[in-house]
């Protein structure tokens, strides 16, 4: 049996964090799909399809396994897109305590929803502190995103002057 798994986030852009942790996962599983959700709690700075192109670049340049697929999701449960897919296994990458808060009810839910279980994986640490907001405030002042970000995702933020 092909094990499937998938990575959701709002990727609002991507950040290196996300890319290390989706390069483990994708270690892990036959097939991984990362999927761009439309988070309704947070305003967005790039669209949704944006998101995707520079994911999609970001895991070519990274010279990320072929195993990984990228898609979005806006309408519905996320557990809806795991069964679709054939996934069985959420994952997400866990910063800090804040993030474990964060998770853990849509673990739960998730897992009473259709069964679909969530791992955790530690990022590197050298990526620990990163996250989407920090580099839409960085990219928004003016600063230089390019520590945080994939190469493709700094030169979109640079010519955007978002
Ligand atoms: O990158 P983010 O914004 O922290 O990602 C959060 C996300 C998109 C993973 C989260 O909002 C989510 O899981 N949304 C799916 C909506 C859903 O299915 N909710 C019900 C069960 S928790």
């Amino acid at each position: 049996m092909r094990r499937i798994a998938v990575v959701p986030g709002s990727f609002d852009p991507v950040t290196l964090g996300h890319l290390d942790v989706i390069e483990r996962a994708a270690g892990l599983f036959d097939e991984l799909h990362v999927l761009v959700v439309h988070n309704p709690n947070k305003s967005a700075l790039l669209p949704i399809t944006q998101r995707v192109a520079l994911l999609e670049r970001a895991i070519v340049e990274g010279g990320l396994p072929d195993n990984i697929i990228v898609s979005s999701w806006s309408v519905g449960l996320l557990v809806d897109y795991c069964t679709d897919v054939g996934a069985s296994v959420l994952v997400k990458g866990i910063r800090s305590q804040i993030d474990v808060a964060y998770e853990t009810p849509m673990a739960i839910v998730n897992r009473n929803l259709a069964g679909v279980e969530t791992i955790f994986l530690l990022p590197d640490p050298a990526h620990a502190h990163v996250s989407s907001s920090l580099v839409r405030q960085v990219a928004a002042l003016g600063g230089d995103v390019a520590p945080y970000v994939p190469a493709a995702v700094a030169s979109y933020l640079q010519g955007a002057k978002v």
